[in-house]
């Protein structure tokens, strides 16, 4: 059994704190990924969970062990790092199973085993050539084939994706997945791609300044962020955003902005408090005029094939529609657009913290 528990963690570098207390469990077997901007600290969060960077504070645990004074190779845990961090001299075959011999395995039992590595990660071929003669995505099948060898309690991965080009991402994205499937071991994964957070893990943490924002199934962040920098950071292209304005009614309450209104019979925001309102490109639909809660001009139109996103502006502001492609056809300059109040999303202006109302 893995679970990880993190209880109150904390980082700090001389005076400077970078992690403020994080909890977190993680169930045996579950898929994590931690995303966040740059500097947030999910390197440092993964590098203390591996033993690589001393913990300042709080309680680790790895299985039912407290694991704050237990050095890297007394965790059970196996990291695959951005640079793969591969033996140039060795071949690929030495490679996978370089930590098995360090282990003191006998030979037969590694040749054993990085046979079923290889077989697992189609690397069966390529076992004889050393890493200066392979593509970067089999680069990274040997790191990855290194950490499976060893059938550590836990895999982390630190953006091991991110020196591949877009193809190759996506079909390694498909491979970490399947191996997921197949091994089930405990995996928390860094990523700054939303995108691979969201297809890959169970569940997605966002951090943000060494604090966990939110926590939750990918679908469940996408459909109600807990605040705006949550609702920005997950999906694709990001979630516009609108400034308006509460304003009380008889009829409950309406949000103002500038090239519409929007009326709700419940809001929790006080008459005239500051609002920012959500709407991702893929909720927002062309109209007949008539219908329309807004009206915007249409800037460019970008192709996709599949669908069209729309990059137009409603009184200056940037917005981005998606539409279906057989509608960008018939796309003038002025698009009338309507939303279902159900994929409606409000922020408090001031804190960013969602917004109760009914819809
Ligand atoms: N050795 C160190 N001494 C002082 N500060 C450090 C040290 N290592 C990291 N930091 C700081 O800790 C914070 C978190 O860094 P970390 O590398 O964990 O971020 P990250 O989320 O992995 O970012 P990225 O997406 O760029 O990899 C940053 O502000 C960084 O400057
Ligand atoms: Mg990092």
């Amino acid at each position: 059994m893995a679970q990880i528990s993190l209880d109150k963690i904390f980082k700090r570098y001389g005076a400077v704190q970078t992690i403020h207390g994080v909890d977190l469990d993680i169930g045996d077997g579950e898929f994590v990924a931690f995303v966040g901007p740059s500097g947030c600290g999910k390197s440092t969060m993964l590098r203390m969970i591996a033993g690589l960077e001393e913990i300042s504070g709080g309680r680790l645990t790895i299985g039912d062990k407290l694991v704050n004074d237990i050095e890297p190779k007394g965790r059970d845990v196996a990291m695959v790092f951005q640079d793969y961090a591969l033996y140039p001299h060795m071949t690929v075959a030495q490679n996978i199973g370089f930590g098995l011999k360090m282990r003191g395995e006998a030979p037969a039992t590694i040749a054993e085993k990085v046979a079923e590595a290889a077989r697992i990660l189609q690397l069966e071929e390529l076992l004889d050539r050393r890493p200066g003669q392979l593509s970067g995505g089999q680069r990274q099948r040997v790191a990855m084939g290194r950490a499976i060898v060893r059938k550590p309690k836990v895999f982390l991965f630190d953006e091991p994706l991110s020196n591949l080009d877009a193809k190759l991402r996506v079909e390694m994205r498909t491979q970490i997945k399947r191996l997921h499937r197949m091994l089930r071991t405990t995996t928390i994964y860094v990523t700054h791609d939303q995108v691979e957070a969201m297809t890959l893990a169970d569940r997605v943490v966002v951090l943000r300044k060494g604090e966990i924002i939110q926590h939750g199934k990918p679908l469940d962040l996408y459909e109600r962020p807990n605040c705006r920098f949550v609702a920005e950071f997950i999906g694709s292209p990001q979630m516009n955003i609108l400034s308006g304005r509460a304003v009380s009614s008889d009829r409950g309450a309406t949000v103002e902005f500038d090239g519409g209104a929007i009326t709700l019979p419940r809001l929790d925001a006080p008459s005239g408090a500051a609002i920012e309102i959500g709407l991702r490109p893929e909720h927002l639909q062309p109209c007949p005029k008539d219908q329309a809660d807004f009206i915007v001009d249409v800037d460019v139109l970008e192709e996709l094939g599949s669908d069209t996103l729309a990059i137009c502006f409603l009184n200056g502001r940037e917005l981005t529609v998606r539409i279906p492609a057989e509608e960008s056809r018939n796309t003038g300059t002025r698009l009338p657009l309507r939303f279902d109040r159900k994929h409606l999303h409000l922020f408090d202006s001031a804190s960013g913290a969602r917004l109760d109302f009914a819809a």
